[in-house]
């Protein structure tokens, strides 16, 4: 490596894959696409995500990781280095700078979920999903809503985990488990899948996913599809572009972001199909929110052969998945205390772990206590930092960065990044430059009233 010879490197680029494929694949597949879906019209929801995806998501998933690579720095000394490269304006690091913060808010909502899954693993061990009905399952996961001391406690062993593995650096070895456990993961789903299909109604919940209907999209459903895009990918905030700084020269970004970027999008879309299909064969409302896939799963986990076990393995695994994504969420920021201050690693993860769980306080309160505090539109604590985060500053950070390689690299160093044929440089460019930032910054202007 030219530039920083002792920074470390990932062993090779299946190390590379795997870790931004655990950054990726997190509960934002498996608790948010679902419930997503079913408060934003189904069909009309997965369609639009799934064009974000292809036309949004991978393009700036390239993007983000030749920006890293070429850095070789955390994500506001990396867009400095490189500002400074093709000589523009330093100011462009405050974009750096705005997705550290990002990763951060998302955290403070993401370790009260990933508590959730946590508690969840503890109901199944103890049996309490046994023959249960919907009703019991429902009454179930609103008990626990309405405990904060369960959510404070569940909420602090996941952010202990957390911090605990960013405290030793990113090649801690966890990621080397998601060899297992991602495939693990998929195995599983499949059970759940099978069992969905003989138990479940498939048929009303592939109609609901995915019969077109048109009718019902609206531009808050296409935000919050396109915002789903960059949760679900890890994508707009320097999580992707950290990762990227540790990849070696040698690997094909493009082919790399493919194989993720499907793997992702899968796995999300399986899970709600297997969800939905439980969702109406037993008559539960598609659109309970937050919650659904907390109170479905364990009716199935309840009735089939084998289910105790089965709905173990299936949180533990889950709470895997969400453990190797929030990592990536303070990562960027940990590598800029590290490479800026005198603050060693551990000292860092200590810090921004105590700040993130006063946060994280904050929203679990949002579910009993402090249900009724309103912050903005009428939205709730926890309401407001994931509408915020995925609706606002994910896609933000998105346009930033497309417009910084489109328009103010210089185009040869991105080629040289990328190491495209002349035909995949052009349409990576097209999306890059024109189809992303145009849908981005059009879903903004109207819901701001700017255009029509
Ligand atoms: N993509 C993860 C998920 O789907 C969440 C996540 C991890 C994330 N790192 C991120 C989202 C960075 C946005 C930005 O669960």
């Amino acid at each position: 490596m030219s530039h920083i010879p002792h920074r470390s490197h990932w062993n090779s680029r299946w190390t590379f894959m795997l870790a931004t494929a655990g950054s990726a694949i997190g509960l934002g597949n498996i608790w948010k696409l679902p419930y997503m879906i079913g408060v934003n019209g189904g069909s009309a929801f997965v369609l639009v995500f799934v064009i974000s995806i292809f036309l949004v998501g991978i393009p700036l998933m390239m993007t983000e990781i030749l920006l890293g690579r070429r850095a070789q720095k955390n994500p506001l000394d990396g867009i400095q280095t490189l500002a400074i490269e093709a000589k523009k304006s330093s100011l462009w690091r405050y974009l750096g700078g705005m997705g550290m913060l990002t990763g951060l808010l998302i955290l403070g909502f993401y370790s009260v979920i990933g508590g959730w899954v946590l508690a969840y693993i503890s109901e199944a061990v103890s049996g309490s999903f046994s023959q249960i009905t919907a009703l019991q399952s429902t009454a179930n996961f609103d008990a626990l809503l309405a405990s904060p001391f369960k959510l404070l406690f569940w909420h602090t062993v996941f952010i202990l985990m957390t911090m605990s593995v960013v405290a030793h650096g990113v090649n801690s070895g966890l990621e080397k488990a998601n060899n297992i456990l991602i495939p693990a993961l998929f195995a599983i789903l499949l059970v759940l899948l099978g069992y969905s299909m003989s138990e479940g109604d498939m048929q009303t919940a592939f109609q609901f996913m995915f019969k077109p209907d048109f009718s019902k999209i609206t531009p808050v459903s296409v935000l919050s599809a396109l915002g789903h895009a960059f949760f679900s990918l890890s994508l707009g905030m320097g999580a992707v572009m950290v990762y990227g700084s540790y990849l070696q020269r040698n690997v094909s970004i493009a082919r790399t972001t493919i194989y993720i970027a499907l793997a992702d999008t899968l796995l999300g879309l399986l899970v709600g199909l297997a969800i939905y299909s439980l969702v109406f064969a037993n008559h539960l409302a598609p659109n309970a929110g937050p919650g659904l896939i907390f109170q479905t799963l364990p009716i199935a986990f309840g009735h089939m052969p084998g289910g105790n076990i089965i709905g173990v393995l299936f949180f533990l695994l889950v709470a895997f998945a969400a453990w190797t994504s929030s990592i990536s969420l303070v990562e960027p920021t940990i590598a800029w205390i590290v490479e800026n201050t005198k603050i060693k690693r551990h000292a860092a993860a200590l810090i921004l772990g105590v700040a993130v769980w006063l946060l994280g306080v904050a929203v679990a309160l949002s579910f009993n206590e402090w249900k009724d505090i309103k912050i903005v539109f009428n939205l709730n604590i926890f309401e407001t930092l994931d509408k915020l985060t995925s609706t606002v500053l994910l896609p933000l950070g998105g346009l930033l960065m497309a417009i910084f390689a489109g328009y103010f690299m210089n185009k040869n160093h991105v080629q040289e990044e990328l190491n495209l044929n002349d035909q995949a440089f052009k349409l990576w460019r097209i999306a890059n430059n024109y189809i992303a930032p145009i849908a981005i910054a059009a879903v903004f202007l109207y819901l701001f009233g700017l255009i029509k």
